[in-house]
């Protein structure tokens, strides 16, 4: 329940590092665009301010206000979802370490372990997250110092308990990582269930309107922290001012486009359950999906995201993707937009062939928070070019 000392989510997202601006009162804090500080003789420096690509008060603000929404007590975001993920790997692996990953991982995560890191010394696993049986003895094997889990997970959907993963990774002396870029912060805190850093894609539902991309780490863990924000700043993948601004803007009104998306996924889901080309549907909130009961205990509601496999095939299902008119044949997600993608030859393509390949009649769609009717209209006129 929030009180005034622990105020809500929507409440947080709309205060929290976003002070007025002290000399004027303006209500929304000015993008900081300067590269550079005065300092007050040398070394003399203004509430730490140097140099932008260090300190910047807007990034200041952003990070501030995710750390507050996840429960963190840090926060760094970057110039991309993977920026940020390079920046967690390079400041706790070294060469010779190991990961252990989900085995649906989203295709440019495991191309920057597999493929970057890969030819750094670091070795990689996946694994199914939700057989714990095999993780453990996955994480035991190769001694793994990090194990990297995505729920829910990019296009399957799979549901992984996030409280029992993290269990056996400290158990082993590893550490957690959670992508949380598809539930988001308003419908999930893997922090509270024992993770000890979170990334984002913050380009997904935190900026929410497909027009900035960006990254975010989060974490409790000081020494972690002092790490990461090490690699941002002598690495250098930080966001610039106004992708920070605008990541702000679109993260303060997360709460509200969230319950929407859900609203409009969940109808969505089920007519799409109802159709007869329809031979699955992948999504969380449905009764039959294998992580329901994991999802309502850990997840506020079941999101935006909807995955479909179509009984006609890889035909289909590119018959419907190149057919609708309301969702858009676009890559990404999480915007206000509804958006229509062919996983396997789009966001995907990079996995195809490896045990991380996504099955060729499925697509994924990102449904918007337009009305659920035209989405519904939308998917009616796609279908019927089956017939
Ligand atoms: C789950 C997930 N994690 C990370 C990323 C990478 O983020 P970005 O594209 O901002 O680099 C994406 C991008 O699609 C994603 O879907």
């Amino acid at each position: 329940m929030s009180t005034e000392n622990n105020p809500g989510f929507n409440t947080r997202a709309i205060h929290a590092g976003q002070a007025f601006e002290p000399h004027t009162g303006a209500v929304v804090p000015p993008v900081h665009f300067s590269t550079t500080y005065a300092q007050d003789g040398i070394s003399g420096l203004r509430n730490g301010y140097e140099y932008g690509r260090g300190t910047n008060p807007t990034r200041d603000s952003l990070q501030e206000q995710l750390a507050a929404l996840e429960f963190g007590s840090h926060g760094l975001t970057f110039g991309s979802g993977l920026a940020a993920e390079d920046a967690i790997i390079r400041a706790v692996l070294r060469p010779g370490d190991h990961i252990v990953l989900g085995n649906d991982a989203y295709g440019g995560t495991y191309r920057l372990i597999s493929r970057i890191f890969g030819d750094w010394g670091i070795g990689n696993t996946p694994v199914d997250m939700a057989d714990t049986a095999a993780v453990e003895a996955a994480v035991a094997e190769t001694g793994a110092k990090l194990v990297w889990l995505e729920t829910p997970s990019n296009p399957m959907m799979k549901i992984t308990d996030i409280e029992a993963i993290a269990g056996i990774a400290h158990a082993a002396g590893a550490l957690l990582v959670v992508d949380n870029t598809f539930a988001s912060p308003y419908l999930q805190q893997p922090l509270t269930m024992g993770a000890d850093i979170v990334v984002h894609s913050t380009t997904k539902y935190i900026g929410g309107h497909s027009d900035v991309v960006g990254g975010a780490v989060v974490t409790s863990d000081d020494e972690l922290a002092e790490k990461i924000g090490f690699m941002q700043f002598a690495a250098g993948g930080v966001n610039g001012p106004m992708d920070a601004f605008l990541t702000t803007r679109g993260l303060k009104t997360l709460g509200v486009r969230m319950d929407r998306h859900s609203d409009n996924a969940e109808q969505v889901a089920a007519w799409l359950l109802q159709r007869p080309e329809v031979e699955k549907v992948l999504y969380p909130g449905l009764e039959d999906h294998p992580g329901h009961e994991l999802a309502k205990k850990q997840m506020k509601r079941f999101g935006g995201m909807v995955s479909v496999q179509f009984a006609g095939g890889e035909g289909a299902a590119r018959t419907v993707a190149e057919a609708t008119r309301v969702f858009t044949l676009a890559e990404s997600l999480g915007g206000i937009e509804s958006l229509m993608n062919y996983p396997s030859e789009m966001t995907h393509a990079s996995v195809k062939g490896t045990e991380l390949a996504v099955p060729e009649n499925l697509l994924r769609l990102s449904v918007g928070i337009e009305d659920a009717e035209d989405l519904i209209a939308d998917l009616e006129q796609a279908f019927a070019k089956l017939a």
